[in-house]
């Protein structure tokens, strides 16, 4: 799978695209990262990407010129399809449903806005998901590009080493995950519930089931509500 981002701050993308899981996976030949720097499109000598708003009032808004020019010169001649996402506060919400149908594409698009946002032509006609990763207000696209490329990377085949432990994460399961540790047992005299040395994985397995619910009904009785209707 093939994931392009328009960025004018390519460096923070990078990172992190670079390291653990979602490093290993360009290694793995399963997916490929095409970093596209904004700045290179911008205007004048200060490549220039904003500009004063029509409607007046502080902040400014990201040029339609440069978004364009970056999508056609660097993205016009692949021949397939692509999902074109703007990460936005104003978008749909974003949830592991969403996650799933978008690492059945080939390609998708990310476009980093920034500032007041992005000027309404390059929505009208770039893009076709704007997606809002929750309800608060970060200062870029970087971020929610990176989120979103992550919930998806770890869902394509051969990702990550145990995809049963992808299965049973909390969203994918539709409770929450359990607490989980690891040796030693005695960790500075806090102990790990007994049961879960007690090799009885019967009980276990109600054991862990009995806490989802309970995690779930005390902090996001939401879910619960959802998945009855
Ligand atoms: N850009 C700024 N805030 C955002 C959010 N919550 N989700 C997606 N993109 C954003």
């Amino acid at each position: 799978m093939k994931f392009n981002i328009i960025t004018p701050f390519p460096e923070i993308i990078e990172g992190a695209l670079s390291a653990s899981i979602l490093g290993r996976a360009v290694k793995n030949g399963i997916v490929e990262y095409n970093i596209i720097n904004l700045r290179e499109y911008g205007e004048g000598p200060h490549k220039k990407l904003d500009d004063h708003p029509f409607s007046g009032g502080p902040g400014m808004v990201m040029m339609a010129g440069p978004i364009f020019e970056a999508f056609e010169k660097e993205l016009s001649d692949s021949d397939t399809d692509k999902r074109v996402i703007l990460p936005t506060p104003v978008g749909v919400k974003y949830d592991q449903k969403l996650a799933e149908e978008l690492s059945k594409e080939k390609e998708l698009v990310f476009i980093c806005g920034h500032y007041k946002g992005v000027d309404e032509r390059v929505v009208d006609s770039l893009v076709t998901d704007e997606i809002s990763i929750g309800d608060y207000v970060l200062t870029g696209g970087e971020i929610p590009s990176l989120a979103i490329i992550d919930s998806v990377v770890r869902l394509l085949e051969g990702a990550i080493s145990d995809p049963e432990s992808a299965e049973t994460d909390s969203f994918s399961h539709p409770l929450l995950d359990v607490p989980h540790y690891t040796r030693p047992a005695n960790f500075r005299g806090m102990e790990v519930p007994e049961i879960l040395l007690s090799g009885d994985h019967k009980k276990i397995e109600i054991w862990k089931n009995e806490l989802r619910l309970k995690r779930t009904k005390e902090r996001r009785a939401d879910i619960l509500t959802e998945n009855k209707g």
